[in-house]
């Protein structure tokens, strides 16, 4: 009979601890036999450091670093400038790999504001953003290359545009910049453009 108390006894125990603090909540942590590394001795994004005497956690990069993926022996690839000066001509493989690649890339990350033929008649136009650069027209004809891909990089000159770095990658502005030549070809064609033969068809 005592097993009897005794095995009630610890179901009574037993089915309290279970089913009795179903709902409660505990305003202390629970005891942790093994912390399975919940915590660790680390620094949090932007919090305090004892340690680094500007109290900072975040670090800046050591002076020269170059992150991966950025580094291009060609300065004027990586720049668009050779020596101090806008450079021309393209550090890319000029096929029509790339000015496909660069047509995509257009009407994906520009139209909405260049309009698909590079004259600023974009979308946002009609919504009433102005003095969106005309690029199929002066002074971009004759703009080198390198200061196309320039603008690309880091922006236009008035800061009006943002630079599209993040989202081009190198050879992509380049893309960009062969497809922006085809723009401006298409936009300022004149009868010396045609092939003898059609100009013969046309009679001129
Ligand atoms: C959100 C709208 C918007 C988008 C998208 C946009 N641009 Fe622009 N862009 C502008 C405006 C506005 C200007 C004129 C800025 C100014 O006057 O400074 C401009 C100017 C430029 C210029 C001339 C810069 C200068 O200083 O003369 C170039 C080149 C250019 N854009 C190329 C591009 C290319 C290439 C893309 C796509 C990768 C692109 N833009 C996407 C709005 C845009």
């Amino acid at each position: 009979m005592r097993y009897v108390y005794l095995i009630f006894f610890f179901v009574v125990v037993a089915a309290i601890s279970v089913l009795g603090f179903r709902g409660s909540k505990f305003t202390k942590p629970p005891i942790e036999v093994f912390d399975d590394m919940d915590r660790m001795p680390k620094y949090h994004p932007q919090a305090e450091s004892a340690f680094f005497s500007d109290s900072r956690t975040d670090r800046l990069p050591v002076p020269g670093t170059v992150a991966r993926g950025t580094f291009f022996e060609d300065e004027y690839m990586a720049t668009g400038k050779k020596g101090d000066s806008f450079g021309s001509g393209f550090p890319i493989e000029v096929d029509e790999q790339a000015m496909a690649r660069g047509e995509e890339r257009y009407n994906i990350y520009c139209t909405v504001c260049h309009g698909a033929a590079g004259d600023g008649q974009g979308r946002t136009a009609s919504y009433g953003m102005t003095a969106i650069s005309n690029l199929v027209a002066p002074p971009y004809l004759d703009m080198p290359e390198g200061e196309l891909y320039h603008y690309i990089v880091n922006g236009s000159r008035s800061g009006r545009m943002y630079p599209y770095k993040d989202k081009l990658s190198v050879e992509d502005r380049w893309n960009v910049v062969l497809y922006l030549r085809a723009l401006q070809r298409a936009a300022n064609g004149s009868s010396a453009d045609l092939t003898p033969a059609v100009k013969e068809e046309l009679g001129l």
